[in-house]
C-alpha cells in the first residue's frame, strides 16, 4: 500500500466547497486502485484565520508543511476584509517560494461536452509550463522621488538555472504528448532577457533531437490561442507571459471554474502544491453554485505527479462524461449544484472499475 500524507488547505470562499468535493474523488480513485491511500491533514489557514490571528498562517507553518508529501489547496481571498496582497503573499506565494515550486503547469483542453466561447473551436489540447520563481515577478527594484518626479524600477531576473529547469520540464512533458515545444519569447522588443531566453532554449533543444520546436513572440502567441489553439502542444513561458497565457487558456476552455494547476518542486525535495486557477469567488460562495471541476482536475494532476496517470485519466474521463450528460453548474450554462456535479463525477468514475 502506498500511503501519502497530504496537507489540505481549503482556504476561503468556494475553496471550502470545492476542496471537500475533490477529496471525495481522490478517495474514490484510491478505492479503485486498491494499493493507494491518502491521509488528509486539514489546516484552517485563510483570511478568516488572519482576522483572528493577524497572519495567514502560523510562523512555523512552512516547517509544518515541509513534512507532508503534497499540499492540496483551494483558494484564499476575502477582498472586502483583507487586502489581496496580504492574502496572496502571506500564504500562496509564500508557500510557492519557500517550497521551491519553480514550475507551474497549467493544461487547457477542449473537454467533451463543453462549449468553448471560440466560435469554431478546433480540438485543442495544450499545456503551458510557466516559470514560477523569478522573471518579471521579482522583488528587486524600488520607487524614488514621490510626487511629479516619481520613478519606479522593477528588474526582471532570468537565471540560466531556472530557465533551463522550466524548459527541460517542457521537453520532458512533450515526450509523452505530441512532441512539440513552443517557446514564448519577445526578443524583438526586450533586448537582454529575451535573447538570453532564446539562447537557453536553443541549447536545451539540442538535448531533445526528437522534439520539434518553434519560438513565437508572446503577442502573436496570444492571438494564436484564440485563432488556432489546436497548433500547440507544450508552451514554455516566463512568469508573466505564462500567467497571462494561462488565463486565456482557461477562457477558451469555457470557464475559469474548470482550469487546473500544479506548482511543482521537480526535485521532489519539498512538497508540491496543487490548486485550481480560480480564486475564492466571494460572489457565489456558500450558495452551492461553485463548479468543482477545476479542483477535481487539479486532483487528477496530483494523481499524475504521484505516478497514478491511468487513474488520473479515468478521473478526467469521468469529468467529461458528466459534462456530456449535461450535468453542469451555472458558469457553464447549467443549473446543477456543486454536489450534484461531484456526485455525477463519482458515479461515472466508479462505473469505470
Ligand atoms: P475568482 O476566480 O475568485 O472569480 C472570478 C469570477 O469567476 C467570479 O465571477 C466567480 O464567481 C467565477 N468563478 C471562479 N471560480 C469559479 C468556480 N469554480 N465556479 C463557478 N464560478 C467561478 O477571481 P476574483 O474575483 O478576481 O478574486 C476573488 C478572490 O480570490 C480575491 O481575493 C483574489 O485575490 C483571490 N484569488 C485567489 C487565488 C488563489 O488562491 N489561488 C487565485 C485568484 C484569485
Ligand atoms: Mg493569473
Amino acid at each position: 500500500m502506498n500511503s501519502y500524507e497530504i496537507a489540505v488547505i481549503p482556504g476561503d470562499g468556494i475553496g471550502k466547497e470545492v476542496v471537500p468535493a475533490a477529496l471525495k474523488v481522490l478517495e474514490a480513485a484510491a478505492q479503485i486502485d486498491g494499493g493507494l491511500a491518502f491521509k488528509w491533514t486539514k489546516f484552517p489557514w485563510s483570511c478568516e484565520y488572519y482576522l483572528e490571528h493577524g497572519r495567514m498562517m502560523p510562523s512555523d507553518g512552512i516547517s509544518t508543511l515541509r513534512s507532508f508529501d503534497q499540499i492540496f489547496l483551494g483558494a484564499v481571498g476575502m477582498p472586502d476584509l483583507v487586502q489581496d496582497h496580504i492574502s496572496l503573499w502571506g500564504l500562496l506565494i509564500h508557500i510557492r517560494r519557500e517550497m521551491k515550486q519553480a514550475v507551474n503547469v497549467r493544461p487547457a483542453k477542449l473537454l467533451r461536452g463543453l462549449r468553448s466561447p471560440l466560435r469554431e473551436p478546433k480540438d485543442f489540447d495544450l499545456v503551458v509550463v510557466r516559470e514560477n520563481s523569478e522573471g518579471e515577478y521579482s522583488e528587486i527594484g524600488g520607487r524614488i522621488h514621490r510626487g511629479p518626479d516619481e520613478m519606479a524600477i522593477q528588474n526582471a531576473v532570468f537565471t540560466r538555472k531556472a530557465t533551463e529547469r522550466v524548459m527541460n520540464h517542457a521537453f520532458e512533458l512533450a515526450k509523452d504528448r505530441k512532441g512539440h515545444v513552443t517557446s514564448a519569447t519577445k526578443s524583438n522588443g526586450i533586448t537582454y532577457s529575451m535573447p538570453f531566453w532564446d539562447d537557453v532554449f536553443k541549447g536545451v533543444c539540442t538535448a531533445y533531437p526528437d522534439i520539434s520546436t518553434s519560438a513565437i513572440h508572446i503577442d502573436a502567441l496570444a492571438a494564436f490561442f484564440v485563432m488556432k489553439p489546436q497548433i500547440f502542444d507544450v508552451i514554455v513561458a516566463s512568469n508573466l507571459f505564462g500567467d497571462i497565457l494561462t488565463d486565456l487558456g482557461g477562457a477558451i476552455m469555457g470557464s475559469i471554474g474548470i482550469a487546473p494547476a500544479a506548482n511543482l518542486n521537480l526535485e521532489r525535495e519539498y512538497p508540491s502544491m496543487f490548486e485550481p486557477v480560480h480564486g475564492s469567488a466571494p460572489d457565489i460562495a456558500g450558495k452551492g453554485l461553485a463548479n468543482p471541476i477545476g479542483q477535481i482536475w487539479t486532483a487528477k494532476m496530483m494523481l499524475d505527479f504521484l505516478g497514478y496517470k491511468e487513474i488520473g485519466e479515468l478521473v478526467l474521463a469521468a469529468i467529461e462524461d458528466t459534462l456530456e450528460a449535461g450535468v453542469k453548474t451555472r458558469d457553464l450554462g447549467g443549473n446543477a449544484t456543486t454536489s450534484e456535479v461531484t456526485q455525477s463525477i463519482l458515479d461515472h468514475l466508479l462505473n469505470k472499475q
